[in-house]
């Protein structure tokens, strides 16, 4: 389109003056000039709503020219699901302020005369992903295998055995088998090996759920509560303006509602999830666009300090994954594997982010509403979120056209001059020799929600790319003074290092669930967790 655009006043220019000069009918416009992802409301739903894109820095989401993926790994969050009991329990709890009122509710919350709850804390289904609808997790998970395997299928031969990994928490497991599923079509059953892992401290560094119960400090957070302090409260402690405004409001227009600030976040939190289960909320029109933009910023700094740059236990946490990923970038997709798919929660990919930096914004005020922060929730672990590392190999020449179109479509063009490989001896490389195999033409470049993320350290390579000897060796100094087993308290009897991507299991056994989910057979705990082991995949 833009060239084409060009061509047209080329031509407007040598036909004369006022030819050059008219306007031409162009429907649409070639560049929007709307920008409504600045209200799109799935820019507000927290950790808790449908995936979107992150909002990126207008790079190309597909290789850099002249450079192809060779391997890729990613560490993909479950997809959208039904709150958690402690969550429902909460919302019904705020829901009961409406008893006394319920067929006389007026404007904002007319509709909440009709409307019915779309789960209770004690059903089955609590926690797990949702199955049907335009926010469904498991059309979510399956949609991303199988776009991905649009964009990263040259990474897998044909034939050989794939080891996917995955956590034990059951939605999660169930998000990585939709995946596979996606990805692998016909070929899911025969090539898959998913590895599951209990989300246990006994896991020590080998898992994608390490535990680390450590107390938190949220002094610099100025958390407004003693208990707050230390522990992982239920919900965000902090209680702002817009809140307050926002119960004053609902309650002037309906007489007998008697809602506090506290109530508020805990009714808007029903929209998101009401959007995963269901498609739509009415829950959406009864607060205004500042007290939704308010009810993200609470999410963001809840996870800016209990799970991000402010928690005490987020390097330790994250060093582990990115470690792992940059040993297996430095042996390559031969001596390695060419794809990593891992399968965990938002807690789990927050930590990473951390380590990474691009997020990390000192000047975060959790105390009050603040505009234009670099730490978004929303941008960072909607439901469904991944962060992805590609290894890109690039050619010296870089006008190689050919190689650079086989590369952004690799099912039209042949592309095998990326030589998937698989090894099948594979080995842990230990502690001798993290960054073997440096090669100058080979960088490392992360996208996180499908948006391309320069690093602040390293950006210099095709594409804003790190060449992968700079960003082994900003790994290095990102987890230098990093010492996962004496933070968080691991035991001796538990793994020290993180060998799971060595040492896996290369059979079929756990594809599928053999027995009947939790959702169905009632098994699950107050928590939301499989309520006794055998359920746990
Ligand atoms: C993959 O599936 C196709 C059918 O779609 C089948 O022909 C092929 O043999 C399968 N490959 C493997 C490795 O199972
Ligand atoms: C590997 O397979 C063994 C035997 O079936 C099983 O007990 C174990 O849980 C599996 N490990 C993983 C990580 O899936
Ligand atoms: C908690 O954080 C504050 C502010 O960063 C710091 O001054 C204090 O030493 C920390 N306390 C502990 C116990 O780590
Ligand atoms: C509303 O709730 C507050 C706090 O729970 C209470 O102090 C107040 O008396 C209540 N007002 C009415 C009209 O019920
Ligand atoms: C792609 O190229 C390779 C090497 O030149 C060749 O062996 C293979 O048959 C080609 N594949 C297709 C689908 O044309
Ligand atoms: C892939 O294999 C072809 C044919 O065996 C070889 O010419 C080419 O150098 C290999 N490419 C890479 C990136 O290893
Ligand atoms: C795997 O075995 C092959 C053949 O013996 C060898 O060439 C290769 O170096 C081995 N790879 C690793 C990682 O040990
Ligand atoms: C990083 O991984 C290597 C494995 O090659 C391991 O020896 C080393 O201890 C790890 N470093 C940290 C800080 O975990
Ligand atoms: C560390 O764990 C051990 C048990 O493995 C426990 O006895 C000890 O109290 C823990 N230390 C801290 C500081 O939590």
């Amino acid at each position: 389109m833009k060239f084409d655009l060009l061509a047209t006043i080329a031509l407007a220019s040598v036909m004369g003056v006022d030819a050059a000069q008219e306007p031409f009918y162009s429907n649409p416009k070639p560049y929007s000039q709307d920008f409504t992802d600045n209200y799109n409301f799935l820019k507000y739903t927290t950790w808790m709503g449908p995936w979107s894109q992150r909002r990126g820095v207008g790079i190309n989401r597909d290789p850099p020219k002249g450079c192809k993926v060779d391997q890729v790994a990613m560490m993909h969050r479950h997809a959208e699901r039904y709150p958690a009991s402690y969550a429902a329990k909460n919302m019904d709890k705020a829901l009961q302020k409406f008893d006394d009122v319920k067929g006389k509710l007026k404007d904002d919350l007319e509709f909440l005369n009709y409307w019915v709850p779309f789960v209770h804390a004690d059903d089955g289904i609590i926690g797990q992903e949702s199955m049907y609808g335009a926010y469904s997790g498991w059309l979510d998970a399956y949609h991303r295998g199988a776009l991905y395997r649009t964009r990263y299928g040259h990474l897998w031969d044909g034939q050989s055995t794939v080891p996917m990994f995955t956590s034990g928490f059951e939605r999660v497991a169930q998000t990585a088998r939709k995946f596979g599923q996606g990805f692998f079509g016909f070929n899911y059953t025969d090539v898959v090996a998913l590895n599951i892992y209990p989300e246990t401290a006994e896991q020590g560094a080998n898992t994608l759920t390490a535990v680390c119960n450590i107390p938190n400090n949220a002094t610099a957070c100025e958390v407004p509560t003693e208990d707050a302090k230390t522990e992982w409260p239920e919900d965000p402690p902090w209680v702002y303006p817009e809140f307050e405004q926002a119960a004053k409001r609902l309650n002037k227009a309906n007489k007998g509602l008697n809602l506090t600030a506290e109530d508020i976040p805990q009714l808007m939190s029903i929209a998101p999830f009401e959007l995963n289960v269901r498609g739509s909320s009415p829950w959406v029109g009864a607060f205004t666009a500042e007290e939704w933009a308010a009810f993200e910023y609470l999410h963001s700094a809840f996870y800016y300090c209990y799970a991000g740059p402010e928690a005490p236990s987020s390097l330790a946490l994250g060093s582990n994954y990115l470690n792992a990923t940059r040993v297996l970038f430095n042996q390559g997709p031969q001596d390695s594997m060419p794809m990593i798919w891992s399968f965990a929660h938002d807690t789990d990919i927050t930590p990473v982010v951390t380590l990474l930096g691009f997020a990390n914004d000192e000047k975060f005020d959790p105390t009050k509403v603040s505009y234009g922060s670099r730490w978004d929730v929303t941008d960072i672990v909607p439901e469904g979120a991944h962060l992805v590392f590609e290894r890109l190999v690039c050619e010296d020449d870089e006008d190689d056209e050919l190689a650079s179109l086989a590369s952004e479509y690799p099912s039209s063009f042949n592309a095998s001059s990326v030589n998937a490989t698989y090894a099948t001896n594979a080995t842990y490389p230990g502690a001798s020799n993290p960054n073997k195999g440096k090669n100058e033409n080979i960088y490392v470049r992360i996208v996180l929600n499908e948006a391309v993320v320069p690093l602040p350290a390293c950006n210099s390579g095709p594409g804003k790319s790190c060449k992968l000897s700079d960003f082994s060796e900003f790994v290095d100094g990102a987890i230098k003074d990093v010492d996962f087993v004496k933070t968080c308290n691991v035991s001796d009897s538990a793994p020290h290092t993180m060998t799971m991507f060595w040492d896996y299991n290369t059979t079929n056994s756990l594809d599928y669930n053999s027995y009947p989910i939790p959702y169905q057979a009632g098994l699950l705990d107050s928590d939301g967790q499989p309520s006794d082991d055998k359920s746990d995949y």
